[in-house]
């Protein structure tokens, strides 16, 4: 298909006897943001590698098309439309910002007119136009990997994969990497991209795709994905046990937490839902001391598509997600 900057079928690649993609599809329409999900090691920046020609698949993988162009019959005609920002900065730290940016200029055979250009504009936009002149390695991490991006942006890229774009900068940088993102994608860029981040992904992304175990756990949109995990609920707390027990038996579908006078019932956080739950209390003369809604996040998927744990076959099922041995602690004292 014509409209697809990235299609992959069948994308294999071992290392010895170690399987790290095995059988991956994937279909990145063009103009769009996609993110590859994956947990350390899952295979991301292998995924990268190849779709930008830096390694090669297995022969036994399917068809693969980046730009148009076939990556086995016609890697230069890939690599000639693509750009790349690798998971560890390519700047040269001995040589200053300008520099860097006029050496990938010489690389894109650019003019030595066109290079300064494009070059002044880029530092310009990147906000690196006061540093310019400083050694890379004076650079703190955002300005390199504002630099990085702005390096890769030089041959003027259709498609651009990011791997990692923002791992280690600060909340501001990070928002200012998203916004330059989006700008690309305005202007008709293709962003395949890896993140560690589910904001991230969530905040950007037209499509997720979560990578495990060599193979694409899920794919959708971010609000397709948070359908899959159970976990939304509503929260209620109390102070006066007595009204927390009329409560418990007013609804006797929450999971209770005596301990915090807390009781949680399932629920989409829809308004109708949220409506019904307060009509019952309220025609049982009773009135909760705090309320929250909470609904599952891209952090759910994750854990429930990477961590081992069971996925229910009800997407909707009334009980409490438990998520055993998983690395992070959950949000809320109670889930
Ligand atoms: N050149 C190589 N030789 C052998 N094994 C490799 C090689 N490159 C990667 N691997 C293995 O392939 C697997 C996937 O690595 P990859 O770097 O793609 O993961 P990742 O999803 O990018 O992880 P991270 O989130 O840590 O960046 C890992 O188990 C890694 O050890
Ligand atoms: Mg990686």
């Amino acid at each position: 298909m014509t409209d697809l900057a990235i299609a992959a079928n069948g994308l294999r690649k071992s290392y010895g006897d170690k399987v790290v993609l095995d059988g991956v599809d994937l279909a990145v329409p063009e103009g769009t943001i996609f993110s590859l999900l994956g947990p350390n090691g899952a295979g991301k920046t292998t995924a990268v590698k190849i779709l930008s020609t830096l390694i090669s698949p297995d022969s036994a993988s399917g068809r693969l098309r980046v730009g148009g162009h076939d990556l086995a019959t016609d890697p230069q005609a890939v690599r000639a439309g693509i750009g790349v920002t690798g998971q560890f900065s390519a700047v040269d730290g001995l040589i200053t910002g300008e520099e860097n940016m006029l050496l990938m200029a010489d690389l894109h055979h650019l003019s030595k007119r066109e290079g300064r250009q494009v070059t002044a504009e880029l530092l310009e936009r990147f906000d690196l136009t006061e540093a310019a002149k400083k050694p890379a390695s004076t650079y703190s991490g955002g300005m390199k990997r504002r630099l990085d991006i702005a390096m890769t942006l030089v041959g003027n890229p259709r498609i651009i994969f990011l791997d990692e774009p923002t791992t280690g900068l600060d909340p501001r940088s990070r928002h200012n990497m998203w916004r330059i993102i989006r700008e690309l994608v305005t202007g008709g860029v293709t962003v395949f991209l890896t993140t560690q981040y589910l904001e991230e992904a969530d905040e950007l992304a037209d499509r997720i795709a979560v990578l495990n175990d060599g193979k694409i756990a899920a794919q959708g949109t971010a609000e397709e994905l948070k359908r899959i995990v159970p976990g939304g609920h509503v929260r209620l707390r109390f102070t006066d046990p007595a009204a927390y027990q009329s409560a418990a038996s007013a609804l006797r579908e929450a999971a209770r937490d005596d301990e915090s006078l807390a009781l949680q019932i399932p629920s989409d956080g829809s308004q109708r839902e949220l409506r019904s739950i307060l009509d019952r209390l309220d025609s049982a003369g009773i009135e909760a001391d705090e309320l929250t809604v909470h609904t599952p996040d891209l952090d759910d998927v994750f854990f429930a598509l990477t961590g081992g744990a069971d996925i229910p076959s009800q997407p909707s099922q009334p009980s409490q997600p438990s998520r055993p041995n998983q690395p992070n602690q959950p949000k809320e004292a109670v889930r």
